[in-house]
């Protein structure tokens, strides 16, 4: 559909029928409306119905904005959420708010910006909305972005202010009133909205803006941990929802897989959290295989790496790599083994006061030995987690940990000496060493080539240690052999695939 009408037809001019049109111009190249064709379309609607209904996260974002407002005396902080991303023409991706804003505000509308002042020791904060294009305007119906007939209603100046609990003002008055700020300094979220980028000159607050916020969102509060829990419980399911499948997936198999996922993520949250890796075979040897257009074998592991957002946004990241046939062989079993006890050592490292790196530490420490043992580094492993030695890495390739939370490679903006820095209670990161055999790697046993294999969980750090978050799946081999089994006896998925 486009909103691009034919020409109107010349009026037919008579004696009969006079022009008395009066014309409602709505845009260049496009057909005027006649008045009386508004006034048809702009009566008789009942009110769209907004529930007066408080956004659960309000007191939460509120908190938040009073916490950065904080940091910044005598400054304006502009945090936009961004615009449509266009496809082609007048077809747009799906809109994902910017996370800094939508952890500050819980509002998923594009076009939004969020201003917080911290003037006078006082901290306010104004949401910035286009207002509803409901029937009083003849952008209900012309206007393809913001026209209720096109889009549906969304909450506008009044409606906002009352959802997300924060005072609310027209879009179109940001420019005025940034214009006439009475602070003397200001920081910008920049790159999500170019017009509102230009409203301020670049300032040397603009990189401490988005360092704090990254910094706050590495300590997750009681409503975040209970959002990226029902994350990773969706994750489960959809993960569940795979191995269902599973006997579905031959031929191009590796896209059904993807899609049984996908559709979970879009039935329990908003969508995936990035995009979904099902890699089967050698495939599982690309880090980010992400074409998902190969074939699924019966002999085949299928490494799932695959992550549901829920509607506020948390995202889970988990991996699983199973055998497709449901029964390990020895040789994926034996490497299997190694990469487990490598994610076991990282997980049992995870607690508050130790350093970041250690979780890295404790799994390549398990790797190096492994690989030691098999004759495939020729480098005592003491020697080989040396700095300048490394040999291992060939078959490691990533680092073990990121922080997890509204994204999947969460605060990354926050300061080196804090994202590595000592872990404390209330971060959640993931933990998911791998091992990764090219089928071209001539350093390997044959038998090894072509098989990759990750284990990722997502782990909380609690006051004494840690909550794998992701413990409803199952991580030993036979435990994994036996979930497989017990999903599918209890029915396998007619896809109405060939
Ligand atoms: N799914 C991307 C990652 O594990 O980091
Ligand atoms: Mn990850
Ligand atoms: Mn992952």
């Amino acid at each position: 559909m486009s909103n691009i009408q034919p020409e109107i037809p010349s009026p037919d001019v008579s004696a009969e029928h006079p022009i008395s049109e009066h014309w409602v111009w709505v845009g260049t190249h496009r057909p005027a409306i006649p008045r009386r064709f508004f006034e048809q379309m702009s009566r008789d609607w009942a009110p769209a119905d907004f529930a007066s209904v408080v956004n659960p996260a309000a007191p939460y974002t509120d908190q938040r904005r009073r916490t950065v407002g904080g940091h910044f005396p005598d400054t304006t902080l502009v945090i936009p959420t961004g615009k449509y991303k266009v496809r082609a023409n007048d077809s747009n991706f799906r809109f994902r708010a910017g996370t800094d804003f939508f952890y500050l505000t819980a509002c998923h509308d594009p076009d939004v910006v969020l201003v917080i002042t911290h003037a006078d020791n006082s901290i306010t904060s104004t949401l910035y909305v286009a207002d509803r294009r409901d029937h009083t305007t003849h952008e209900f119906f012309t206007d393809i972005h913001y026209g209720e007939l096109w889009v549906g209603p969304r909450r506008g100046v009044a409606e906002a202010a009352v959802h997300f609990g924060i005072a609310a003002k027209p879009l179109e008055q940001l420019a005025d009133d940034l214009a006439q700020r009475t602070t003397s300094r200001h920081a910008v979220v920049r790159g999500f909205d170019e017009a509102v980028d230009a409203l301020l000159p670049p300032s040397e607050f603009d990189h401490a803006l988005i360092e704090n916020l990254s910094h706050m969102r590495l300590v997750k509060d009681e409503f975040e941990i209970e959002q990226l829990q029902r994350a990773v419980d969706f994750t489960v399911a959809g993960f569940e929802d795979v191995v269902r499948a599973l006997p579905q997936a031959m031929g191009r198999g590796e896209r059904v897989i993807e899609g049984v996922f996908n559709l979970r993520a879009r039935v329990e949250g908003n969508d995936v959290g990035y995009e979904t890796i099902a890699a089967s075979g050698s495939h599982a040897t690309v880090l980010h295989w992400v074409h998902n257009d190969g074939e699924v074998q019966s002999g085949d592991l299928l490494l799932l790496d695959a992550g549901v957002e829920c509607d506020y946004l948390y995202t889970a990241d988990v991996t699983r790599t199973f055998p497709v046939n449901g029964k390990f062989s020895p040789v994926q079993r034996k490497l299997y083994e190694l990469v487990l006890r490598a994610q076991q050592a990282g997980i049992a490292a995870v607690r508050p006061g130790v350093k970041f790196s250690s979780i890295h530490e404790a799994s390549m420490r398990v790797l190096a030995e492994g690989l030691y043992e098999w004759g495939i580094i020729d480098v005592e492993p003491d020697v080989a987690l040396r700095r300048d030695r490394q040999p291992y890495r060939r078959y490691t390739l990533h680092g073990t940990s990121h922080m997890l939370g509204l994204d999947v490679h969460d605060c990354a903006n926050a300061r080196d000496e804090f994202y590595n820095g000592e872990l404390q209670a209330g971060y959640v990161l993931t933990v998911e060493p791998g091992l990764y055999f090219q089928p071209n790697d001539l350093t390997v046993p044959e038998e090894f080539r072509g098989i990759g294999i990750r284990i990722e969980d997502d782990v909380l750090v609690t006051a004494t240690g840690s909550r794998v978050l992701s413990a409803a799946l199952p991580t030993d081999p036979d435990e994994i052999e036996a979930w497989i089994a017990n999903v599918q006896s209890r029915g396998t998925t007619n896809l109405g695939l060939a």
